[in-house]
């Protein structure tokens, strides 16, 4: 058997790695003895609070994964980035653009039928005291939630599993992909964009309550989006609105499993839920990381990253920093203060926060007032190969039965 010996100059290609999927945790803690690190494919990997925090909010930082020389393969034979992938000026116009259309009003439509959802899934398991809790409720839920939101018929969501886990692979570091995958996603990127195009067409021609009619319709004082935005923005939506809240569901419930005591607190105040899903987003984050790529020459800790280097911000790594957080790897919902990172920072923070953040408090309550005596069957349960969305891609569950 051959051993790697693991330096700060490997370590992230460790975290790559699927061997290290179910708990990266101790590989972070030696990353951030070094906050600012080079890896040996040239990459920077920054993993303390405080120097996440300034690259977040430090304009020579670039999202354009264009702009850096080991860039997405995948992103770069795209033509039109959606606007994650974007700097201002554009970035700044076409989230304003988005944000228009993510109005209370429709996130409050969208609430009531959460509950109704999450009901419906366990009650189809009720007759079993086994299921799987990432096949049965969070992924389930998530992708009929942005659908409705969006204005996706219920009967093309099944198509959206499968372009969506495609696509969601491009965003890990190009090394950790295979052509096949890389090839793969290119072809689901194109089907979505055709579907995305003709359902597009037929809310502008018979424009509906939801968001794809609203960024249609064109009448936003700041102006319209392009066809391509819209497009790449709609598969970005799409994707990022349920590859991460499943996720966030999945990831809260297995550290509810690990720790009973909690989920004691929780079953006997359901209103724990809100701090609990707080938590994870600081404790086991859906997003572990995202890249960088630097405009000019940036000196931090004592380092100077050189300009058109790609950086990993690794969020999840910041967000257990002991110098900012106490106890960092104890999870506690109830802690005073917990300024994650688990929806980024500054101008890229999460749009879809207040969504996700309903779809997981009330998945929470449910399952915390329904499952009898949950207990995990298989400990640590498999993970999906992600780094970057990172999550089990099972977690069954066995309970004295499902009220
Ligand atoms: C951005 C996390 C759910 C849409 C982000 C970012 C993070 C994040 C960390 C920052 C990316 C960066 O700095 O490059 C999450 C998590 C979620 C979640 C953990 C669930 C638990 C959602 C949902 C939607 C959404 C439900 C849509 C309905 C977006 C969009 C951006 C974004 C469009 C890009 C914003 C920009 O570039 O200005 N999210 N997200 N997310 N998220 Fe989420």
């Amino acid at each position: 058997m051959t051993q790697t010996f693991v330096t700060s100059r490997n370590l992230f290609a460790q975290v790559l790695d699927p061997a290290s999927r179910a708990n990266p945790y101790p590989l972070y803690a030696r990353l951030r003895e070094t906050p600012v690190s080079v890896q040996e494919n040239g990459t920077y990997v920054v993993s303390t609070h405080r120097e996440i925090s300034q690259l977040l909010h430090d304009p020579r930082i670039s999202s354009d994964e264009r702009k850096s020389a080991q860039g997405s393969k995948a992103l770069a034979e795209s033509e039109t980035p959606p606007f994650i992938f974007t700097d201002p000026p554009e970035h700044t116009l076409f989230r304003r653009l988005i944000m228009h259309q993510f109005t209370p009003q429709r996130i409050a439509g969208i609430k009531e039928h959460i509950k109704p959802v999450v009901d419906a899934l366990l009650d189809a398991k009720r007759q079993q005291n086994q299921f799987d809790l990432v096949q049965d409720v969070a992924y389930p839920l998530p992708v009929t939630i942005i659908c409705r939101l969006l204005g996706v018929p219920p009967e093309d969501e099944p198509r959206f599993r499968v372009w969506s886990s495609d696509l969601v692979r491009t965003l890990d570091p190009t090394e950790s992909l295979s052509e096949a995958e890389v090839q793969k996603a290119a072809q689901s990127r194109v089907q979505i964009r055709e579907y995305l195009k003709q359902l597009s067409e037929t809310r502008r021609m018979h424009p509906q309550d939801d968001l794809l009619s609203g960024l249609v319709a064109g009448d936003d004082p700041d102006g319209r989006l392009p066809e391509p935005d819209l497009l790449a923005t709609m598969q970005l939506l799409l994707i990022a609105g349920h590859e991460t809240t499943v996720n966030l569901i999945t990831n809260s419930m297995l550290a509810l499993l690990r720790h009973p005591d909690v989920f004691d607190r929780l079953r006997r105040n359901p209103d724990l839920a809100i701090q609990t899903a707080e938590e994870v987003l600081r404790y086991d984050p859906p997003v572990q990381f995202r890249t960088r790529t630097t405009l000019a020459d940036l000196p931090i800790a004592g380092v100077t990253i050189p300009q058109g280097a790609s950086v990993v911000l690794l969020l999840a790594a910041g967000s257990r920093d002991p110098a900012y957080f106490v106890d960092p790897d104890r999870f506690w919902p109830e802690r005073p203060d917990n300024e994650h990172f688990g929806f980024g920072g500054s101008d890229h923070y999460c749009v879809g926060a207040p969504l996700a953040r309903l779809e997981a408090v009330t998945a929470l309550k449910v399952l915390s007032q329904r499952l009898q005596a949950p207990r995990l069957v298989t400990e640590p349960p498999p993970y999906r190969k992600n780094a970057a969305l990172r999550g089990p891609e099972h977690l069954q569950i066995t309970c004295d039965y499902i009220s």
